[in-house]
Order: structure tokens, then sequence, then C-alpha cells
């Protein structure tokens, strides 16, 4: 556990030192849960934004994209079931006055019965060493099975009160478990309450014409409206898909570790609106198609895992996640539900419109169906960030930081290093970065020692630098050095183009996706 907040903060610090991400407003002390990407964070963002547009969009000649208003009309929100429905289940300690999500007072506590599995564990190893068999252990192991019994029951209660809305049920779980406030230590609880995430303003300045409106807590909607008109101005046949990248709104309670979860964040969707029937086979193919996405960028096979929802949401037939390994453990980083027609059908009938789609094939009008696989595009920047930063010890016993952030999703592609500031370098580099800028991002430093230089490259993951020395002046080469193996190779400068394409270019990591 303290591995893992070490870790996160970590990647805190250094996100902050090099310019990936900064706390909001923090000449104020900053804003809670809410934070600013700076110069290397937004362009670790749009290579993010645009690796996903093109394997989701350019790859697919049936998907295209939308960029639709945050602001939608007030019933749109009555009709996705979000102004009943969206809520957290608080409890307040009478105490301290501070106040929780009922389930995630519930979940810290199963965390620390895990904890105390995974510290049985560790004993075992200790004391066995090479022989010690931990899957053999979980599954024999007396005091083990107990705890884990233990929390299947937890689990169960909760997920019955959460499904089945029983708000005292869910207070009487945390009676029972003998959970405590962790500022006051009272077990002194309020009663469970619901709370919605929307955040909302109103519409119009003038005292009596003004109306509700709420900042959309996902981008989905944007495009449930819009289907018809993509369809018809698109010419569009089913199967198709509509794509949206886009900032949503939540007034998480507790909004937390880092960028995985605020209040301002921004997602990445597309809905897949197929025949009614057909759902579960496009289901099938966008799980499958999603995964090979990520696992294309290399940060691990293992880093990812799917966890299938048992038990669904009442406008969904089947709903996955795809959880990833993150420095707090493994947590969702996107979701792909197969949502039935509830929400075209539910603007049919709050708009009064009619959603239906004719179908040439089949010679028949139906409200299609859809597939959606929706992604936290902050996630999964803190997904890349956190499994690329290593710190590395080298054979001569000195230590690097380093970022193998993903060639392609690297803020700058190329270091430009002339040797030293004397004798035309720095003419001769800057016309290789005034060649090497229109296709590649590149950043030109002629501050400190060189081996600084390479280390301060690294740190911001630039998967190449070039530098420029004598020898160049004589035969027009320079030696281009690898940021993974650090190997340093003397090449033409004619062919640099091509060296830094090869490494840097999305094109294998699309190709990968189609297999
Ligand atoms: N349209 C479906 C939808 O919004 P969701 O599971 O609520 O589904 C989808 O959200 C994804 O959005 C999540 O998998 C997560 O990556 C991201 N996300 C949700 N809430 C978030 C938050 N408060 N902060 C950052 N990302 C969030």
């Amino acid at each position: 556990m303290a591995a893992q907040e070490d870790k996160l903060k970590d990647v805190i610090g250094h996100a902050k030192e090099y310019g990936f991400v900064f706390p909001s407003s923090e000449i104020y002390d900053g804003l809670s849960a809410t934070y600013d990407y700076g110069q290397l964070g937004a362009e670790l963002k749009n290579n993010i934004k645009n690796y996903w547009w093109k394997a989701m969009v350019h790859m697919h000649e049936n998907i295209v994209g939308l960029d639709a208003a945050i602001f939608m009309h007030p019933e749109t929100w009555k009709a996705s079931g979000h102004v009943d429905a969206f809520n957290d289940p608080l409890i307040d300690n009478k105490d301290s006055k501070k106040r929780y999500r009922a389930d995630v007072l519930i979940e810290e506590h199963i965390e620390k019965i895990r904890g105390k599995i995974n510290k049985d564990v560790a004993k075992g190893l200790k004391r066995f060493g090479d022989d010690f068999n931990e899957e053999e252990f979980r599954n024999t192991n007396p005091n083990v099975l107990r705890r884990a019994g233990e929390i299947k029951k937890i689990e169960d209660r909760m997920q019955d009160a959460l499904v089945n809305e029983k708000l005292d049920d869910l207070k009487k779980l945390i009676e029972d478990l003998e959970i405590a406030c962790p500022l006051s230590g009272s077990k002194n609880w309020t009663d469970v309450k619901q709370f919605n995430l929307m955040f909302s303003t109103e519409l119009g300045s003038v005292s009596g014409e003004s109306a509700k409106i709420y900042l959309r807590p996902e981008t989905a909607q944007g495009i449930f409206v819009n289907y018809l008109n993509v369809q018809k101005s698109g010419g569009m046949k089913i199967p198709f898909g509509i794509a949206q990248i886009g900032k949503a709104f939540r007034n998480e309670i507790v909004a937390r570790q880092f960028i995985f979860r605020m209040r301002e964040f921004e997602q990445m969707e597309m809905q897949f609106f197929v025949r009614p029937g057909e759902e579960m086979k496009w289901y099938e193919h966008w799980k499958d198609f999603r995964i090979r996405w990520h696992k294309a960028l290399g940060l691990g096979d293992d880093a990812y895992r799917f966890h299938d929802h048992l038990k669904m949401a009442h406008y969904a037939n089947a709903a996955a996640d795809i959880e990833f390994d993150f420095p707090m453990g493994f947590k969702e980083l996107e979701g792909i539900h197969s949502r039935t027609d509830f929400d075209l059908k539910q603007h049919e009938q709050h708009s009064g419109k009619k959603l239906k789609y004719f179908d040439p094939e089949i010679n028949d009008s139906y409200v299609p169906y859809v597939v959606e696989t929706s992604i936290g595009l902050d996630r999964m920047f803190l997904a890349v960030m956190s499994k690329s930063l290593k710190n590395e010890k080298l054979e001569d016993g000195s230590e690097r930081v380093v970022m193998s952030i993903p060639p392609a999703l690297a803020p700058y592609k190329v270091g430009i290093l002339p040797l030293t500031k004397k004798d035309g370098l720095p003419d001769v580099a800057r016309k290789i970065m005034d060649d090497l800028k229109v296709d590649f991002n590149c950043q030109y430093n002629e501050k400190d020692t060189i081996g600084k230089r390479y280390r301060k490259a690294d740190a911001i993951g630039t998967p190449f630098c070039v530098t420029v020395d004598h020898q160049t002046l004589e035969d027009n080469t320079v030696t281009i050095r690898d940021r993974d193996t650090m190997a340093q190779d003397r090449v033409a400068i004619a062919d640099l183009h091509s060296i830094i394409d090869a490494k840097v270019s999305m094109r294998k990591l699309l190709k990968a996706g189609q297999a």
C-alpha cells in the first residue's frame, strides 16, 4: 500500500516538475480535484486523442465524428435518467461534519481486509522462499479463506443495497462493520442520502426568464440526440458509429487520486448503432477491438484486465470495464456497454419526435440498439504516465529517471542538441530542426552538458536525441541516441527523417488495431 502511494506521489511530483500537470489555480492554493495540463501534458493529451480518433474514426469507414455543445436542453437529462438516478449515496459523520460516499467507506474497509491477506501471503513467501506456491496458499490457508469469505459477504450486502436502493441497509452495513470516520474516529453517522452528481447553472440572466441547465455529465447524450441528423446528412447505413471527444462534469464527492477522479474531465466516447438482436455480436467486437487498441501501445499486456458487470444498470444488457493496473491497483479505465434502445426510446418519448431508422435491407423501421465504448482521457493519460515513469539503475552504478512513453504519444519526438554553442554547430542544428519540425515535434536545447541534456530528454520521454558535433561539419553525419537503449549511432543527416518516422509514427499502432 505504501509503495503504491509512493508511486502515485512520484507521478504527481514528476508531472508538476516537468510541465505535464499542475494543480489548478495553484497561486490561490488550488481548487480541489481540478488540474491544469501544462506544456508537455497538453502535447501528450493531444497525442492520445489523436490515436483514439484515428483508430476509431479514420480507420472505420462507418464511423464519423461529432462535436456537440456542453449545454443541452434540460429535458435531455430527464430523458436519460440523470436527473432522477445519477446519484451517489452519501453519509455524514455528525462529529467531524465530514461527508463521505457510503460505498467508498465500505470499499476502503474491504481494502483493509485485502491488505491483511496480502500480509499473510508476504509472510508465507518470506518463510518458504522459492518453494512458496502463492496460488495454493491463497486457496488453502484458513486465515486467508476466512478473510476472503468475509469480503464476499460484505460485497454481496453492499451490491444488494446499492442495486435495490436500500439506503438503510447501507447505513446498517457501515455500523455492523464498525467503520469509524477517519477524521474524528467516531461512529456517529447520519442516514445515507442520495446526492445528484450533475452541476447546474442558469441560462439567461433576467430574473424570471432563466432556466436551470446542466453541465453534461457524459458526452454520449450529445450523440444520441444528433443520431438522425448525422445518419441523414451523412447517408449512414446501420451498423454505423458516431464518436466524440469532449469535457464532462460530475460533482464527485470523493474526487481524488490525482487525475483519476475529477469534477471536470474529458471523455472519448463512441456510440455504435446496430440492428436490434445484433447487439451482442457488436458488444464482443468492440470489447476485442478496444483491448487491442490498448495493448498495441506496449505498456504490458498484464496491465489490463476485463471486469464484467454482473448486475447491470437498468438500460444495459451487457457491460464490462477494461481495468488498468494504476499505481493504486487495478481500476476502471474504460467501459464497454450494450445500452439497448433505452436512450433513443427515452428521447423519442420526451421529445415527441420519431427516432426510427428505416433499414432498406430488411424493409423495416426500428429504433436502433447501441453499443458504447467510453474511455476517460485523463485516466488514459494517468495510465500512460504511471506505467512509463521509471527509475533505472545503470550498469555503471548511476541512476536515471526515464519516461518510456510509447514513442507515438511522446510530447517531443526529437531533441536537437548542438554539442557546443560555438563553431557554427547551432546553425547546423537549427537547419536540421527546421527540416524535421514540419513532421515531428522537436525541442532545441543548447544549455548544459550533453549528459545533462540527455537526462532531461529521458525524463520527459523524448524517444530520440540528435547531436550535432564537429564531425557533422565534415561529413554531414550526426549521432542519434535512442531513449530506451541509450545506444548512439552515427547516421547521415539525410537519413534522420526515415529513422525517426519508423519509430514514432502511429502507423504500427493503427495496423495492430486492425488485425
Ligand atoms: N457514457 C457512459 C459513461 O459515461 P462512465 O463509466 O460513467 O460511463 C466512462 O464513464 C469513463 O469516463 C470511465 O471509464 C472513466 O474512464 C471516465 N470517468 C468517469 N468519471 C470520471 C471522473 N470523475 N474523472 C475522470 N474520469 C472519469
